[in-house]
């Protein structure tokens, strides 16, 4: 049995312990394990494919980034390709992938990526490639598991990020608007904003107003709590308006957010002549070592996955269902993106310490 491991999309701490992991638990099986660089890119004009072993794999449970060389966004259904004039355009590899992974003897895939990769996944299956997929995201919005590894270090990071704007807030009587990741869902700024004690909350699935998080400032200031923290998902947007964007969409990949937290803090300088600071954590919430949490489960669903492709159980991908990881079919976690329940029990936690979600 060969089994390939390819990483797509953002990296997310946990990434090198799925690797070890599934390369461990096939190799204990007799299998041959390899690694795919550069995502899918490593096979599409290109054969780079390495041998993973028990060194390969050794001392990097607790290591950020990924061992693969890196990862990228390029999805082979739509891959970007210089015409002769030129000019960038989107063209579909797919087929010309799915005959490199049988020219290379790939008898199944190990996938680990977000909603994009995995969504992948689900069409090389469908072109008859043996899959299984493991959710990876930060952004903790992949259907169907009540989380992505990644997601704790992030909130982890965030939450620390939050504690410290809170002294120097404080001492300078300062709003801070702290821009966290989050594209379609507000998991990280929703867990973060609790635990760092956030005055506002902003997340994709509650349109906020811009007036509602100056009431919440102006209702603290009346009490003699001269300064506030708002913390917004960087795909968070205002009841009449868009989400930010640093760029329009590019050929070949997904488009930038960014530009939320400087934005929303002109606006509430403006409106409450509060002297405001935006802060934005950007990739900080992605790099570095993982949490016990996520190596934990990042271990555990590389495991898992290696189970599923033992027991020839493809087109599925490893789900936390606490206590268990389970396998649940790739089609039903790509169905519905995992978004915050507006309402749900977190949110209601954050109503009832006050903290306002700029509704
Ligand atoms: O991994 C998902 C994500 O964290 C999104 O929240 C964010 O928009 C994106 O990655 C940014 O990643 P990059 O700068 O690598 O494209």
């Amino acid at each position: 049995m060969r089994v390939a491991l390819t990483t797509g999309g953002g990296d997310a701490p946990g990434l090198n312990a799925v690797i070890r992991a599934s390369v461990l638990a096939g190799l204990n099986r007799g299998w041959e394990m390899l690694g795919i660089q550069r995502g899918y890119g490593g096979l599409i004009g290109a054969d780079e494919v390495v041998p993973l072993t028990r060194a390969s794999v050794r001392g990097i449970t607790n290591r950020g980034g990924t061992i693969l060389g890196t990862t990228n966004r390029g999805n082979p259904f739509c891959w970007p390709v210089t015409r002769p004039d030129g000019v960038l355009e989107e063209c579909d590899r797919s087929d010309e992938l799915v005959a490199a992974i049988r020219a290379r003897g790939i008898d199944a895939l190990i996938a680990i990526g977000g909603d994009g990769s995995l969504a992948i996944a689900l069409g090389l299956f469908e072109k008859g490639v043996l899959v299984v997929g493991v959710p990876k995201t930060i952004d903790n919005d992949v259907g169907g598991t009540i989380r992505s590894f990644g997601f704790d270090t992030a909130v982890g990071i965030a939450t620390e990020a939050l504690d410290r704007l809170h002294s120097t807030a404080e001492a300078h009587d300062r709003v801070f608007v702290v821009e966290v990741m989050g594209r379609h869902a507000g998991w990280i700024a929703l867990h973060a904003g609790i635990a760092g004690s956030a005055d506002v909350i902003l997340i994709p699935e509650i349109p906020f107003s811009v007036e509602r998080v100056c009431e919440k400032i102006a209702e603290r200031e009346r009490m003699g709590r001269r300064f506030s923290l708002v913390v917004a998902a960087e795909g968070a947007a205002p009841v009449d308006g868009r989400q930010s964007f640093l760029e329009a969409r590019q050929t070949g990949r997904e488009r930038r957010l960014g530009g939320l937290a400087g934005r929303l803090a002109h606006a509430i300088g403006e409106q409450t002549g509060k002297e405001t600071r935006d802060v934005v954590l950007g990739h900080l919430q992605r790099g570095g070592s993982p949490t016990t949490h996520d190596r934990e489960l990042a271990l555990r669903f590389g495991a898992a996955a290696v189970r599923a492709v033992a027991d020839s159980d493809f087109g599925t991908m490893v789900a936390w269902r606490p206590p268990d990881i389970v396998r649940i079919p790739l089609a039903e976690a790509l169905h519905e993106a995992h978004r915050v329940p507006v309402d749900g029990d977190t949110v209601a936690t954050a109503r009832e310490l006050g903290i306002s979600l700029g509704d």
